[in-house]
């Protein structure tokens, strides 16, 4: 028991030596590699030039917390030799306390809850900063301009109630920064972009999470413009933008996240592969949708009034929705053939030369749509077995649209389709818009006595002929009978009987 005891602390110990002896190589070597970092650094005498830090992960303004605040009545207060920290201010008292503490040493300032009217940003007390915060306060309007040339490379006007109307019309306020790298405008109300940042070709970090109507056009100017790579966004993912924004109607706004000009944008590309290469289809993310398990962008793809013959093909991947209506297509075979439209549920067709729609016998299309529409298109037959399964086994979300097609009728489309789309009107909503070729008017209106003539005289003939057939039968039976009875009870045949010759077989009835 003991010995097996000792024996596996001797493994656990040796385990360990080996462990440490083998660790402490590598332990040296890093120890070796920081030292030797560290003489670098200090051998190498400080560049005449300070090189821009590269920007951290998330860079932060001179930022205080409100447990620092001062709490003597001078709301103002130096925190070290460079930066002054105020709260709670009103526009006399931030002056008050600007003037007692800012000197020409101070290039931080952090301003909490200031509750101004009107802040003028052009005051020379600001003049030498490098960091500014006015946060979690309340200012109704940004006047002036920073002046130019100004140094300040973080801004941080972050939840401040500030509005794209508190700025100056015709001032853009941030014009001059040019070596502003950080700005937070976050959870304000700003309606525009500042544009004027991103011109400039600097690094620029970009907070503006929390303002509900920027219009994405915006976004995706700076997104676009020459140096994309150079503005990033803090809070990407919180950082939203309004499709269409008209000014001051804000009720039919889309929101979206800005990723989503990234999607559009990879979409558009995706848009320009579709084929044929001369067809400039439109196509646009309509929403996130779990499609084979995964949570993706599903696509709309329009490519109607576009002159096409033909099926697009090598369509964005997941689209689910393709609008090729008022075209001159011909023909169906791509909704199988090409695998583009895996995922398609909704195919508008309308207003095509699509004779029938045998093609789709046994696509992934059938299976999975949702809206299929083929109004004004020249079928001359609905063949319902296509479609007939599908609707054996859908739901009720499951819509056809055969309107304005004028098929070939005839006494089988009385006897089969007329039937099948009662049956199914619930999914073929615009059943009784189905016509008929010349002139005979909607299908669901078919009467058997319009498209059956030939099959019904025939029937009838046939009826008459077994009838004349049966009197006749009855007839000869009683005239024989008759003939029978005459010549047991008179003993003589009556005409005709007589006159006929004998035959063979007469002898049996003797
Ligand atoms: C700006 O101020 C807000 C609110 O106090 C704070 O949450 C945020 O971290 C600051 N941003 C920067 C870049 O310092
Ligand atoms: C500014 O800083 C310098 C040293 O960096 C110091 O000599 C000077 O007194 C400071 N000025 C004020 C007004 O604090
Ligand atoms: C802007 O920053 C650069 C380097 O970061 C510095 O050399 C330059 O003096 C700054 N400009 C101003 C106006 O502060
Ligand atoms: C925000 O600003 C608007 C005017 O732009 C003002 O009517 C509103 O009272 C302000 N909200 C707060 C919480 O101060
Ligand atoms: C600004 O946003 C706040 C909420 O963030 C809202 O209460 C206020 O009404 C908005 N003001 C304007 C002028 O849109
Ligand atoms: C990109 O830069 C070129 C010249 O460098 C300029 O003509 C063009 O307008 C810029 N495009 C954008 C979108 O800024
Ligand atoms: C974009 O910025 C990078 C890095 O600052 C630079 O190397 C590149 O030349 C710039 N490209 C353009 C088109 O300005
Ligand atoms: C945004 O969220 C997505 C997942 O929803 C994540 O993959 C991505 O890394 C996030 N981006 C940023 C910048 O946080
Ligand atoms: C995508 O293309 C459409 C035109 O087809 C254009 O209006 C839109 O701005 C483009 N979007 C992006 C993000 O490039
Ligand atoms: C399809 O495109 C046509 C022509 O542009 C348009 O009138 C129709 O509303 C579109 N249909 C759907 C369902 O998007
Ligand atoms: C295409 O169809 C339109 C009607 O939708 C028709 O006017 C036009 O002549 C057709 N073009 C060809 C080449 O068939």
């Amino acid at each position: 028991m003991t010995s097996k005891h000792f024996s596996f602390f001797d493994v656990s110990a040796w385990g360990l030596v080996l462990c440490l002896l083998l660790h402490v190589p590598a332990l040296e070597t890093r120890v070796d590699e920081l030292e030797q970092a560290a003489l670098k650094y200090r051998e190498q005498p400080p560049p005449p030039t300070p090189a821009p830090p590269p920007p951290p992960a998330s860079p932060r303004c001179f930022h205080r917390s409100r447990a620092d605040c001062p709490t003597d009545s001078l709301k103002c207060k130096l925190v070290d030799p460079t930066s002054v920290f105020c709260c709670d201010v009103d526009s006399f008292r931030l002056r008050e306390g600007l003037g007692a503490t800012m000197t020409q040493n101070i290039t931080n300032l952090h301003v909490l809850n200031a509750e101004v009217d009107e802040l003028d940003i052009s005051q020379s007390v600001y003049r030498r900063l490098t960091s500014m915060a006015l946060t979690d306060g309340n200012i109704g309007k940004i006047t002036g301009q920073f002046r130019k040339y100004s140094s300040i490379a973080c801004l941080n006007i972050s939840n401040n109630n500030l509005s794209s109307a508190t700025f100056q019309p015709s001032v853009r306020p941030f014009a001059y920064l040019y070596n502003l790298s950080v700005l937070d405008a976050s959870a304000n109300n700003l309606t525009e972009f500042p544009l004027s940042l991103v011109h400039s070709n600097r690094k620029i970090s970009v907070d503006l999470s929390g303002n509900k109507y920027l219009p994405c056009k915006h976004f995706q100017r700076a997104m676009e413009s020459n140096n994309s790579s150079l503005v990033t966004f803090a809070n990407y993912n919180k950082t939203y933008c309004a499709l269409d924004l008209r000014f001051n109607w804000f009720k039919d706004v889309q929101i979206v996240q800005i990723d989503h000009l990234r999607v559009q944008r990879e979409l558009n590309a995706s848009c320009r592969n579709i084929k044929p290469s001369s067809v400039v289809c439109t196509c646009v993310a309509e929403r996130l949708e779990l499609l084979a398990g995964e949570v993706t962008n599903s696509v709309a793809v329009d490519c109607s009034r576009r002159h096409l013959k033909e099926m697009p093909l090598n369509l964005p991947l997941n689209t689910v929705k393709l609008n090729v209506s008022y075209n001159n297509i011909t023909s169906l075979q791509a909704v199988g053939d090409d695998p583009s439209y895996e995922h398609l549920r909704q195919l508008i067709a309308d207003h095509n030369d699509i004779p029938n729609i045998v093609e789709l016998e046994g696509t992934k299309f059938i299976d999975n749509f949702m809206l299929f529409s083929i109004n004004h298109n020249k079928l001359k037959t609905i063949h319902t077995y296509v479609l007939s399964n599908k609707f054996d086994t859908t739901g009720p979300y499951t819509t056809v649209s055969l309107a304005g097609n004028y098929i070939h009728c005839d006494c089988n489309t009385e006897k089969v389709l007329k039937p099948w789309l009662a049956e199914n009107s619930k999914y073929i909503t615009d059943y009784k818009s189905l016509e008929c070729q010349d002139g005979l008017g909607p299908v669901y209106d078919l009467a058997e006595f319009q498209v059956c003539h030939t099959p019904r005289d025939w029937t009838d003939y046939i009826y008459y002929i077994i009838g004349l057939e049966v009197l006749t039968l009855v007839l000869l039976i009683s005239k024989v009978s008759y003939d029978y009875w005459v010549f047991k009870t008179a003993g003589y045949l009556p005409w005709p009987a007589n006159k006929m010759p004998r035959l063979p077989c007469d002898w049996l009835c003797e």
